[in-house]
Parts: structure tokens; sequence; C-alpha cells
């Protein structure tokens, strides 16, 4: 049933993705180059399948979903920069900037957080409280109090020797921000009670936090060509991380307790937020 359900997610998502209408010159080129490469979706499908935990219909957040993978793949272009993390591979193929060099790499991830606001302002569920609060939701978690705050916070932190809670705010800000705007738009759009919104950013905040775990994990034991970026990424530009810090059996008891977290966190919302739970171990086991 998980293995279904995600499949009917990712359908929504990519036939609406290609479906914006991308104009046919070099900046729409690259900003659609960098998000149909091999993405997982995980926002998305967080958002979707947050909709469906509190009874909601997944269709009615699908656009807001969509603006979430755009944020996200501005913050992947502009990851990747010389300036940042310094890496030619994303998605399984050359990073933006290697394809259409830096100037044009930093206005398409520009162009991509400029477009997911006006996708967001262009909601027309007929309920503009909960509209307008999403909107500012998503601006307080990609900005300078969340993930920007989070990018600043980890280039900062280059070969400094962090404490792990230095580091765990860090992941929090730069990773846990977004995927928990993501699951709290869904509930908040499907019209979940503060109850149930509650409980998913409870969920969302373990996962998110388990999320970027397990991404410094793969960065020391997975191979490049399986993660579709460069493995050995972290050590290279001398990040702390929970592997560097705990060693990698520390950080994989580490994940494994915000997993346990996060599936408590969303017991209250019962059988509905069965894949949520299932997702919670396909994000511990994941192998990209
Ligand atoms: C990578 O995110 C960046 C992090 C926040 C760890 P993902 O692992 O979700 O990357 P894609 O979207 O599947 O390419
Ligand atoms: C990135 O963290 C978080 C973002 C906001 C993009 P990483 O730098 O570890 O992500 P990867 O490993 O390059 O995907
Ligand atoms: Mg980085
Ligand atoms: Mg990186
Ligand atoms: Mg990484």
């Amino acid at each position: 049933m998980f293995k279904e359900t995600f499949q009917r997610y990712l359908t929504m998502i990519e036939q609406t993705l290609a479906q914006l209408p991308w104009d046919e010159d070099s900046l729409n080129e690259s900003m659609y180059y960098s998000l149909i490469g091999g993405g997982k979706r995980i926002r998305p499908v967080l958002a979707l399948a947050s909709a469906e935990a509190v009874g909601g219909n997944p269709e009615t957040v699908l656009q807001a979903a969509l603006a979430i993978e755009l944020i996200h793949t501005y913050s992947l272009i502009h990851d990747d920069l010389p300036a940042m993390d310094n890496d030619d591979y994303r998605r399984g193929r050359l990073s933006n900037h290697k394809v259409f060099g830096e100037a044009q790499a930093i206005l398409a991830g520009d162009a991509l957080l400029t477009y997911a606001f006006e996708i967001l302002a262009n909601l027309e569920l007929g309920q503009p409280e909960r509209e307008l609060r999403v909107i500012r939701e998503v601006a307080l978690a990609a900005g300078k109090d969340g993930m920007v705050g989070g990018q600043v916070a980890d280039i900062a932190g280059e070969g400094k020797a962090l404490s792990l809670n230095e580091i765990e705010e860090i992941h929090k800000a730069k990773t846990g921000a977004i995927l928990t705007v993501s699951a709290r738009l869904g509930g908040i759009l499907a019209g979940g009670t503060e109850e149930q919104i509650e409980a998913l950013t409870d969920y969302a905040q373990a996962l998110g936090l388990a999320f970027q775990i397990k991404d410094d994990i793969l960065d020391i034991v997975g191979d490049s060509e399986t993660l579709g970026k460069p493995a050995g990424s972290d050590i290279r530009q001398g990040k702390s991380t929970y592997v560097s810090l705990l060693g990698l059996e520390g950080a994989g008891h580490q994940l494994h307790a915000q997993i346990l977290k996060a599936q408590a966190a969303i017991k209250p919302l019962g059988e509905r937020a069965s894949f949520l739970n299932e997702l919670a171990f396909y994000i511990e086991e994941r192998k990209h």
C-alpha cells in the first residue's frame, strides 16, 4: 500500500510540474533542467500525505506542494555553487552551474524562488485565510530564520568543530524548516484542526532532523552514482556533521531515535496517517 500511494502522489506531482507554463528561453530551460532531474519529491509527497492524514483531499494542496519543490530545487542549485558546497553533480546529472554557468544558475534559483510565491499567491481554494497563512509560513521557513539562515550557519561552520547542539540547530534550519512547512501546509490547506497540525509539525520536525542525519550518513557510506551527487562532499568542505562528531554508529542511533519520535507524534492521527508512519521508515532506510 505504501508503494502504491507513493506512486500515486509522484504521478500527481510529476504531471503537474511538467504542465506548468514553461517558456522556451534559456532561463526557463535552466529552471526546468534542475527541477526535472531525479528528485525524490519527498517534500511535495509529505504535503499531499499530510492533507490525507487530516482527512483532506491531496488535490487541494498540489499547487502549494509544487511551490515547495521549486523552493527546494532553488536551494539545491545555490547549494552546489562554487561559493557554497562546490559540487558538480546533482540529481544524477551535472549541476546547474556546470551546464548554464554560475550567473544563470544563481538567477535560475532566484526565479524558482520567486515563481514559487507566484504559485502560492495564485491559490484559489476559496480559503483566503488558510492561503495567506501558508504563504507567510513558507516565507518564514525558506528565509533568514529558516533554510537560508541554516545555510549561512552551515557555511560559517566549515572548518570548525561544532557541538552536537550547534549541528542540530543547523540541520533543523537548513533542512527541517522546509520539511516541516511542507507537512503543515498540507494540514492547513486541507482544513485540519490545530491539534492535527501540531501533530504533523512534531512529526515533520523529527523527520526533518532524521532526513539530514541520513543525508550526512549517505555522504559517507553512499556512492556518487546511487546518490546522484558527489559522495564525500562534507569532508571535502570541512563540515561538522552527525557522522563527523558521533561516528556512523552514533549517527545511526540518533537517526533511529528521530524516526521513532516522528512516528510517535502522529499516533493521534490514527489509521489515516499510516503512510506517514511508513514514510519515516523509508527515510531511515533510503539509499539515496
Ligand atoms: C537534498 O535533499 C538536500 C537536503 C536537504 C539534504 P533531497 O535528498 O530531498 O534531494 P532530492 O530532492 O531528492 O534531489
Ligand atoms: C543542504 O544540505 C541543505 C539545503 C538547504 C540545500 P547539504 O549540502 O548536505 O545537501 P546535499 O548533500 O548537497 O544535497
Ligand atoms: Mg550544503
Ligand atoms: Mg551540498
Ligand atoms: Mg549533504
